[in-house]
């Protein structure tokens, strides 16, 4: 459950641009009243951030900041995860269980893409906005009357959503009393630089960017924003280690067109499981520490990890047993690994690569690059130590 019913420490809210600077202030000056904020702009620009700085610098500072995805639950998980709801009152309710609004009690309760509400959740929350009441689910009773300043989230236009029935007029009156609008990242480049500093800091590495890479990813569109800016460093720091970063290593997640605008790569899916079978091959990092997690929170598409397998098979002949070798598993994970591309349809068959038909995209590799067992090679676990090379 994506919630977090905690105090949060004061968040940085990084960037050098006119806009960041007035988002700043304008962030600051609200967080004094209770005016309930709407936050838009698309995804990954930083909206939770920001909602967690309007709560860190308010009066309300000390007491608990609860976050709830609404897209992320159904509607009845909602309204139980928002209101509480009393023992019996469905299947697997066994215990009463108290909602996020009395958890927020004196705090700050963020709904995160409040434009997936269904209409029936919109009028429950919007009662809610009116009274401050709490009603349980299987209730008749309101069990709480509390105070919470609600700032919400969405990347969806709400008028929009109001003009085609979507999203209550009214609620979208009562939830947006102040608007802000976090910007795209590629209308302001100016601060690609500081955020590129603070994620490679963040995670204790020594990489360094060139002038030319950095201006190239200052020119690149971020059709993911600020989330897709720290993947793309995340990443380059366990591939490429302590070394320094140029513009040909970038090419993996950023191309040029024809105006030299930096644009995704048309290449991009092949080369990005290149780098990764790469890396895996030299042990500089780890398939279920690196790989999986990205490949968890959707950063690698299915046709990335059947790329690797498919460059991994055409180097054992179809042997998934020594493709576990050749990527740095031990045996053990067999069955893990299987599972794992039959669960998300990612199973190549090796029968192709038997027959001495496919050589997948690259040459036979020769056998003295496939490393030593996982217990041989240096830890990877924390990002500080992620991409040293090994080989
Ligand atoms: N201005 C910023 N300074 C530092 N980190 C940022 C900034 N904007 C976004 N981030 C980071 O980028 C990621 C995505 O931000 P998030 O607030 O979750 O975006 P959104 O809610 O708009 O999808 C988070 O890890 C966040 O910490
Ligand atoms: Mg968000």
């Amino acid at each position: 459950m994506n919630t977090s019913p905690h105090t949060v420490p004061e968040p940085t809210l990084l960037g050098n641009s006119p806009v960041m600077d007035w988002l700043r202030k304008a962030a600051a000056r609200i967080s004094m009243g209770k005016a309930k904020v709407l936050i838009t702009g698309e995804s990954g620009v930083g909206k939770d951030l920001v909602g967690r700085y309007i709560h860190t610098k308010s009066d309300r500072g000390a007491r608990p900041f609860v976050a709830i995805n609404c897209a992320g639950v159904s509607e009845t998980l909602l309204e139980s995860e928002l209101f509480g709801h009393v023992r019996g009152s469905f299947t697997g309710a066994h215990r009463d269980k108290v909602g996020l609004f009395q958890l927020g009690h004196k705090g700050t309760v963020f709904l995160d893409e409040v434009g997936e509400m269904s209409l029936r959740m919109q009028a429950l929350l919007l009662r809610f906005l009116e009274n401050g009441e709490v009603k349980p689910v299987g209730s008749d009773a309101v069990s709480a009357r509390v105070d919470v300043r609600v700032i919400a989230a969405t990347n969806r236009s709400l008028p929009d959503l109001v003009a085609r029935g979507l999203f209550r007029e009214d609620l979208m009156y009562r939830i947006m009393v102040v608007h802000l609008e976090v910007p795209p990242l590629r209308d302001r480049p100016e601060d690609v630089r500081l955020l590129v500093e603070h994620f490679i800091a963040q995670s204790g590495a020594s990489l360094t960017v060139s002038d030319e890479a950095m201006r190239a990813l200052e020119q690149y569109r971020w059709p993911g924003n600020v989330r897709e800016l720290q993947n793309v460093v995340e990443q380059l720091i366990w591939l490429r280690g302590e070394e320094v970063v140029g513009v040909k290593d970038l090419s993996a997640w950023l191309g040029t067109d024809r105006n030299g605008l930096m644009v995704p790569a048309r290449e991009r899916r092949k080369r990005v499981a290149d780098h990764i079978y790469d890396a895996l091959v030299a042990g500089s990092c780890s398939f279920w520490e690196h790989v999986y997690p990205m490949f968890i929170n959707r950063d690698l598409t299915r046709a990335d990890l059947q790329a690797l397998v498919r460059q991994g098979l055409a180097v054992t002949k179809g042997n998934y047993r020594a493709l576990l070798t050749l990527l740095g598993m031990e045996a053990d994970d067999y069955k893990r690994f299987l599972n794992l591309l039959s669960t998300h349809g990612c199973t190549v068959d090796f029968r192709e690569f038997r027959s001495g038909r496919s050589t997948g995209d690259r040459p036979i590799e020769p056998v003295f690059k496939i490393p030593m067992t996982k217990a041989a090679l240096p830890r990877t676990s924390k990002h500080g130590e992620a991409g040293v090379r090994s080989a």
